[in-house]
């Protein structure tokens, strides 16, 4: 294959474009407001025009992600992995998160593409376990993590009861950008603690379009507010005076957390995020491949999939592979190669989301997210590279913790049965298993969250015209182990080892006191923990 000759474009270019680029996702507990948040951002930044398309859980219950609800509500196509938008001069991806636990395999391969992410908090619920995990995750990236506490308009904790609890319980040093005028519930406006004075936030009717805000200084805040303002300040000088200020070195070494107040259904406070996210979130910067090797940004291309998609078009069925760029420019008609087989992958049809419309990519920089079609052959966690060859760390895979036995609904489809479970396989819908003893059409269905056997079934059938069923196992613990012990576990009872299709040897337990058991009375036999143990 013949390779097109890139455009000219000099190393100070692509540092520019990559220092303009701001890559997050929005991440939290169920029901935080990471929808109705993901809407007002782009309602701010006149990606969307109007709020308040995403109403109550009912239709949302089932979708893989919010922007697919979106979409349906909307009745426009917003599904796609990011959605770039310009703000102040600067480059935002905002990167696509699942709703819903069931997937949080898809959330941290998000977070490894991601520069930084904006953690969302109920103010009355504070930290939920989802959100635990969440930061946690965010931890083992070394990923810096702006936090948000929403819904100060309704009733919720103390915000100083807040800023000890985050700091308890992750290990970060809250620092607050904005300080609440009113207590939860009586939100009147943020003290803003970068460029003191008082930005006090006016409801627009149903927080449909961008909420009003004036600045003024504290004195006129005084005057106007009283004891409200004098709390805000007292509070504020506080947390200055025990060290709670922003400190940039330590926000990108993920030592700290800088913190913001919002009411996102009313657009409060959500400006403030977009302006922090512009002024402190880490632009695209080098990414250390395999060897530990720092690949700057300014390089020859390269970039990493971190989720594929199939069937995101009714009308014809395409493979969407969707690529974080690491380094360099990325040009549509690039042929680029793949790391894990060195075969080449001709970029013909590459979108990206740009504000309302999915649009052809015909040049993307890092920190960029593209979607490149037609791409069957891509899989979750494949390098490409242009002409300097780079291999990025391996996604990492769940343990998993729920197990269902496949088998073909009707015999005569096993074709479809066969492809459809590599295609899922090849996506990182589910983690597919196989062994001599149940042979090769009855492969097993690992899930680190049970709704994700619900996906597999809808897109058996639709996708792939192959109906399935499943039946449960009584596993619920698996381990790592190798051909050695295979055979030993192999002979116990409650116990069965499967060949994962990555050709990880996983020994499946019937519960923890069984593994213990088995762990206790065969000291020597391989039984290691999957990573991550989130
Ligand atoms: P999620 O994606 O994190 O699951 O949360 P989502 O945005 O769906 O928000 C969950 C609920 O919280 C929604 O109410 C939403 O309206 C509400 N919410 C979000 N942000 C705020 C806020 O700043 N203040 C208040 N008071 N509520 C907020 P719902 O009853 O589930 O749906 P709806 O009928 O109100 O849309």
């Amino acid at each position: 294959m013949t390779r097109p000759t890139t455009p000219t474009v000099s190393n100070v270019d692509i540092f520019t474009q990559a220092y303009k680029r701001r890559t997050f996702a929005v991440i939290s507990h169920p029901d935080a407001g990471k929808s109705t948040l993901t809407e007002a951002l782009l309602l701010h930044a006149h990606a969307i025009d109007r709020a308040g398309a995403v109403h109550g859980k009912a239709g949302r219950r089932g979708t893989v992600s919010d922007w697919m609800a979106m979409e349906q509500a909307r009745g426009i196509s917003v599904t796609s992995a990011a959605i770039q938008f310009e703000y102040r001069d600067t480059m935002i991806n905002l990167v696509d998160t699942p709703g819903h636990a069931d997937f949080s395999e898809d959330t941290f391969r998000v977070l490894s593409a991601v520069d930084a992410a904006v953690m969302l908090v109920d103010a009355s619920k504070g930290l939920e376990p989802q959100t635990m995990k969440l930061f946690e995750v965010c931890r083992q990236h070394g990923l810096p993590v702006i936090t948000v506490i929403n819904k100060w308009d309704r009733p919720g904790k103390s915000a100083l009861d807040l800023m000890d609890e985050i700091q308890d319980r992750t290990g970060l040093v809250p620092t607050p950008l904005t300080w609440p005028v009113g207590f939860a519930g009586e939100f009147h406006g943020v003290l803003d603690r970068q460029s003191p004075g008082f930005v006090r936030f006016t409801r627009t009717p149903g927080g449909a379009t961008a909420a009003i805000e004036a600045r003024t200084t504290a004195t006129a805040a005084t005057a106007e507010l009283g004891q409200d303002w004098t709390n805000a300040a007292e509070e504020s000088a506080l947390l200055h005076a025990e060290g709670h200020d922003h400190d940039e070195a330590l926000f990108l070494r993920a030592t700290t957390t800088p913190v913001l107040f919002c009411a996102a259904v009313l657009n409060f406070g959500v400006h403030q995020l977009l302006d922090a996210l512009v002024e402190f979130a880490p632009p695209a910067l080098a990414r250390a491949d395999i060897t530990g090797r720092q690949r700057p940004v300014n390089g020859d291309f390269s970039g990493f999939v971190f989720k594929v998609q199939s069937g995101m078009n009714a009308s014809h069925r395409d493979h969407v592979a969707f690529v974080r760029v690491c380094s360099g420019m990325f040009h549509r008609g690039m042929v680029l190669t793949q790391a894990s087989t060195g075969r080449p992958f001709a970029t013909k049809y590459a979108q990206q989301m740009f504000g309302r419309e999915r649009t052809m990519a015909e040049q993307a920089w890092p920190g960029d997210i593209v979607g490149l079609i037609n791409a069957a052959s891509l899989r979750v966690g494949d390098s490409l590279y242009d002409s300097e060859p780079v291999e990025y760390p391996p996604l990492p895979v769940f343990a998993p913790e729920y197990f269902r036995a496949l088998s073909p609904a009707d015999t005569s489809k096993h074709k479809q049965f066969r492809r459809g479970i590599d295609q899922l396989d090849h996506e990182g819908v589910i983690q597919v298993m196989r062994s001599d003893l149940r042979g090769d059409q009855a492969p097993v269905l690992g899930a680190v969250g049970p709704m994700q056997f619900d996906v597999v079934e809808e897109r058996m059938t639709h996708d792939f015209g192959a109906g399935i069923r499943m039946e449960t196992l009584p596993y619920q613990i698996a381990r790592r182990t190798d051909r050695a012990s295979a055979g030993r576990l192999d002979s116990l009872r409650q116990v069965e080892v499967l060949t994962r299709s990555d050709d990880t040897l996983l020994a499946l337990f019937s519960t923890p006191w069984r593994f213990q058991a088995v762990a206790r009375e065969f000291p020597d036999i391989v039984l290691e923990n999957l990573s991550p143990s989130v």
